[in-house]
């Protein structure tokens, strides 16, 4: 039976779809079967992320109203077998999915796949409950900064009302040693003690992931990401191993910006 995780996050643009599509490569790298849920209902993008977005021809809503069969939406990937996406519709809104159906669609394929992770809008609107009334587990993508760390928190708090969620946790997207060198970033000591036993991910700035998504090149994403620990860790964590957090090491401290910054 597989586990239904929601991805989701308080501010926008923390990494949501990128954490989704590279967990889910980092998990089909390892030999599990998942499907990925596109819950960014109206607004989607994680067919582009994953390079899909001429394969994308069904959605969601197309399964509620029984123009296709799920199995008949969903589309696999090329370059990760065991790895599959079911879209979002991208001319309805939220309100055009209903929970129940969400609910059921989950429950069937719970049967189908070792994992479902559905990526979430930002926020606390319809298609986040959606996600968050399927969901077996949390994760809730933060960058590290005072207002996503606040807005993460809030998050959770709601997420922590669900009783089908058993779990939430916490993932630092996009963590940069140089810039907490430079007083800039919050390091991962001031991040723990805000955060504590519920992080399960620090994964660093990564220039390939920006590059891949900006030249919309979705293999390129999926085998960096496939090649990155920090997303192999975390799907180790996920499945029930005992990794310890990556160790971050800076380089030479760059003293003519330090000087700058402190003048
Ligand atoms: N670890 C990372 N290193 C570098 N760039 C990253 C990283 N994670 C995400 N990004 C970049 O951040 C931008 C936003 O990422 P993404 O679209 O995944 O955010 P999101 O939370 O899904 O946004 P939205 O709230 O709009 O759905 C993208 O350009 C992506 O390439
Ligand atoms: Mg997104």
């Amino acid at each position: 039976m597989g586990k239904v995780i929601a991805i989701t996050s308080g501010k926008g643009g923390v990494g949501k779809t990128t954490t989704t599509a590279s967990l889910g490569a980092a998990l089909a790298s390892m030999g599990k079967k998942v499907l990925l849920i596109d819950g960014d209902v109206g607004l989607r993008n994680l067919d582009i992320a994953l390079g899909l977005e001429n394969e994308a021809v069904y959605d969601l809503y197309d399964v509620q109203t029984d123009v296709v069969s799920a199995g008949d939406a969903i589309i696999s990937h090329e370059l990760f077998t065991s790895l599959f996406l079911l879209p979002a519709p991208q001319t309805h809104s939220p309100e055009a999915i209903d929970t129940a159906f969400m609910q059921s669609l989950c429950a069937e394929q719970k049967q189908n796949y070792d994992y479902i992770l559905i990526d979430s809008p930002a926020g606390l609107g319809t298609s986040f409950h959606h996600a968050a009334r399927c969901a077996d587990m949390a994760i809730v993508v933060i960058t590290p900064d005072l207002a996503s760390v606040r807005d993460g928190e809030k998050v959770l708090s709601i997420l922590n009302k669900y009783r089908n969620i058993a779990s939430a946790r916490i993932v630092i997207n996009r963590y940069n040693p140089e810039l907490v060198q430079l007083d800039c970033m919050m390091s991962i000591e001031d991040l723990l003690s805000l955060l504590n036993e519920r992080l399960l991910a620090v994964i660093p700035e990564d220039l390939m992931l920006l590059r891949a998504s900006n030249i919309q090149n979705g293999n390129l994403l999926l085998k960096t990401a496939a090649s990155t620990p920090a997303y192999h860790n975390m799907a180790c964590r996920l499945m029930g191993g005992s990794v310890p957090l990556m160790k971050f090491t800076t380089r030479k401290k760059n003293f003519s910006l330090l000087k700058k910054l402190k003048s």
